[in-house]
């Protein structure tokens, strides 16, 4: 049906070994693969990340908040421009979500002045989004806790569900704040269907989050397999947001793909810049963006407001092109529309005009000047 699809799967007979291998040992649940995942993902990070291997992204933010205490009575800070997972998260702990506006039009992370005034007495964390694999100005976040904690601990979450191997001042996303979240869903750039990873930076904070992720339980079914345990104990009420041994498996040989498949995502990306450079009607957002190595998650554009969206997509679709939006804004789900959420001005425009077009790792430069002049002919 398309020419070319919002994203495809960058898989070829390694991954499909890598899971017919594991099928064959006959041990597919969270086990050694997994480890060796968890092992080499922090390495991939470096900075002694330790990493705990779970069953999704959302799963990673969930266990997150838990870890740092956050429940009913507590506010969390949130971008406005961002998935429903980060917003869902926080009701589900109880707790209430404070949004804060993108920086700019350039700019569209959260916007750290607005962190700094978002802070009150019940802040008891701020979770911040790298949007399309580009890092939050992180020093300005940092001193923005810092400031207004006053010595209360506020954790610093950083969803970093678009940045696995993008950086800031050369520091990985995910291991700048308290705790690191990655989703690795299929559309992800390291896809293994569903699947995500939490980054800790204290020992106490890493054992929380093993505890939580397994029942609470202190042993796992290979430490009992192996005679490393013989039972186990509960620490406190948990949850089961394992991994499995396939999709680890497979995780392992996207990991090894992963600095090459970003760097063509660079490569494309710059394409894109150069063919809708000056294109009026059409925003470019991060154009200029200097504060580290971006991942590169996804191309977004912003439609000029005399274009109707709508008319847009169907005729990129009319010729097989496939497109999305990133994000549209939490007020229009019926979940939060009555929720007083406050007002933020540039998310609310961007969810309204934003545009994402095709990128993954096995696109051509073909197919980005072919998705280009289409584009361009449409608006005229
Ligand atoms: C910014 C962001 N946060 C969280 C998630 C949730 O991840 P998952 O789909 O693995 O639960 C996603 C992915 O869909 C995302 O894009």
């Amino acid at each position: 049906m398309w020419q070319v699809q919002l994203f495809e799967l960058n898989y070829d007979d390694r991954e499909v070994q890598a899971a017919v291998d594991v099928i064959r040992s006959a041990w597919i649940t969270m086990g050694e693969r997994t480890r060796t995942f968890e092992s080499s993902f922090g390495d991939f990070l470096g900075d002694g990340a330790s990493c705990t291997a779970v069953a999704n992204g959302t799963a990673a933010l969930h266990m997150a908040l838990l870890a740092a205490g956050v429940g009913p009575g507590d506010e969390v800070i949130i971008p406005s421009l961002t998935f429903v997972a980060d917003i869902n998260v926080v009701r589900l702990v109880g707790a209430e979500p404070i949004l804060v506006d993108c920086t700019s039009y350039d700019d569209w992370n959260i916007s750290p002045e607005g962190v700094a005034a978002a802070i009150t007495l019940q802040t008891k964390a701020v979770l911040i989004v790298h949007y399309g694999g580009y890092a939050c100005d992180m020093d300005a976040i940092l001193s923005a806790v810092r400031d207004k904690s006053n010595g209360r601990p506020i954790a610093l979450i950083e969803d970093a569900a678009h940045a696995p191997g993008a950086d800031y001042k050369g520091k990985a996303c995910g291991t700048i704040g308290d705790i690191g979240a990655f989703s690795f869903f299929t559309n992800k750039n390291l896809s293994i269907g569903e699947g995500g990873m939490v980054v800790t930076r204290t020992q106490e904070m890493h054992e929380r989050i093993r505890h939580l992720r397994s029942h609470g339980m202190t042993s796992l079914t290979l430490d009992r397999y192996t005679g490393r345990a013989i039972s186990y104990d509960v620490v406190e009420p948990g949850l089961n947001y394992r991994m499995d041994e396939i999709r680890a498996a497979i995780g392992l040989v996207q990991l090894e793909k992963l600095p090459e498949a970003n760097r063509h995502r660079g490569r494309l990306a710059a394409r894109y810049f150069d063919l809708l450079n000056g294109v009026r009607d059409i925003h470019i957002p991060f154009r200029h963006y200097c504060l580290g190595t971006p991942s590169y998650h996804i191309f977004p554009v912003l439609l000029h407001e005399s274009l109707d969206r709508k008319a847009v997509i169907d005729g990129l679709i009319e010729h097989g092109i496939q497109s999305s939006i990133h994000y549209p804004a939490f007020q229009e789900f019926t979940a939060y529309r009555d929720g007083g959420l406050g007002e933020t001005a540039i998310a609310s425009d961007i969810s309204a005009r934003e545009l994402t077009l095709p990128l993954f790792p096995t696109m051509t430069f073909d197919q980005v000047e072919y998705v280009c002049d289409t584009l361009k002919k449409i608006i005229a």
